[in-house]
């Protein structure tokens, strides 16, 4: 957890004095065990949150300008309410403009100028969703800070609202989902179309997650993923002369699928629809199995998402294949994938608590091998959704 008492006295540093009306919030980070590209197709995702994200300390100004400032990132700034637009050499601010602008279209306009500190913890560009923190943790302390309702479901939809309007990017809705609505030793069953979701007990026994980073950026995540949103809609066009209602990939049944998939023509898009249709069964044998307890068996079912998302969906890459592919040889492993988009990013992995020293050795000196690039691990614990900080 971040240091509070600093980053106030930080606050104070940049901001000036008047301790008084500091408020703390923090939003984590998350990371998907699986169900990976079936948001955007109405499908089940399982992610879960992390214990480390962005913390955000704001206080209310006496003007109508916003604040912006980062510990941990370049630029800071001060604009007017009235003059929050996109503007690509403002990097990370724009999440946080987006989300003001954002919040004055749904009726919640700020009656105030606020100054805003942010302090992040996950490494950008990693794909642990360090946006989706930010904006759900603007959205949910301005919300607080003019006594406003905080519904986090209506909160994870402006973020995504803010990320496919405000920045441009064309995500689904798991990963402001995730981070509004985590919950300590718990992951989400969340059904992407009705947003209807539970919480699951990840009672890992003798098993930690590792999140592997490989440090490769990912360079062409966004047009490769607007073109699988694509090719999903390519197959459902297909696939609606013979179910004329369907709207999505996730209304499909793996047995309809199965039976009617020679409707879909071309055999790279009939692939990429394969891979949706069984990966949102998947999440659901995945729930089923952690339920009984059966750890193994959930282990089978992450690397079974890898290699569909190698094979049939192709986001993965050479590194992630890499790391995921040496993960799978450690003793000790139960399963191992990619986390994300893809094309670089993390991978995630269930190990034997016992083994984890091993697989942190072994796999970074493996994938260094392969690629020449350095990796980082973190062994993680499940944490809360946005929240809150006592104590500042
Ligand atoms: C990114 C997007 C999510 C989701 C995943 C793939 O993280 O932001 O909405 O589509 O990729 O599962």
């Amino acid at each position: 957890m971040a240091d509070l008492s600093a980053l106030k006295a930080r606050f104070i540093e940049i901001y000036g004095e008047s301790a008084a009306d500091i408020a703390a919030y923090h939003a984590p980070g998350r990371v998907n065990l699986i169900g990976e590209h079936t948001d955007y197709n109405g499908g089940y995702v399982f992610p879960a949150a992390l214990t480390f994200g962005t913390t955000l300390l704001l206080r209310p100004r006496s003007d109508r300008r916003i604040g912006f400032a980062s510990t941990n990132m370049e630029l800071s700034k001060q604009i007017s309410i009235d003059e929050l637009h996109y503007d690509v050499a403002d990097d990370w601010m724009n999440y946080p403009k987006g989300i003001v602008v954002q919040l004055a279209a749904v009726g919640a306009a700020l009656t105030r100028g606020y100054d805003l500190l942010f302090h992040g913890e996950i490494p950008n560009g990693a794909g642990l969703s360090s946006s989706a923190s930010i904006e759900v943790v603007t959205a949910y302390g301005l919300l607080t800070a003019e006594n406003q309702p905080v519904d986090k479901v209506k909160i994870a939809l402006l973020a995504q609202k803010t990320e496919n309007q405000f920045v441009g990017v064309n995500c689904g809705i798991m990963d402001q989902f995730a981070v509004a609505n985590g919950k300590k030793d718990h992951a989400i069953l969340l059904m992407c179309d009705t947003l209807e979701y539970r919480h699951v007990p990840f009672a890992a026994g003798s098993c930690k997650l590792v999140i592997g980073n490989t440090n490769k950026r990912r360079g062409l995540v966004e047009s490769a993923y607007n073109e699988r949103r694509r090719q999903c809609e390519q197959a459902v066009g297909d696939l609606q002369r013979l179910f004329p209602e369907l709207t999505l990939l996730g209304q499909l049944t793996l047995k309809q699928f199965q039976v009617h998939s020679g409707l879909i023509g071309d055999p790279t898009v009939r692939r990429r629809a394969q891979h949706v249709v069984e990966e949102i069964d998947r999440v659901l044998q995945a729930v089923r199995v952690l339920e009984e307890g059966d750890l193994a068996a959930f282990g089978k079912l992450m690397t079974a998402s890898h290699v569909s998302l190698r094979d049939l969906y192709e986001v993965t890459g050479p590194e992630l294949d890499a790391m995921v592919e040496a993960a799978w040889a450690v003793p000790g492993v139960l399963g191992s994938r990619m986390t994300g988009a893809g094309f670089g990013g993390c991978t995630v992995s269930l190990v034997q608590e016992a083994a984890v020293s091993d697989f942190i050795d072994r796999v970074g000196r493996e994938y260094t091998e392969k690629t020449g690039l350095t990796p980082s691990f973190y062994v993680c614990d499940i944490g809360d959704g946005v929240k809150q900080e006592e104590g500042i």
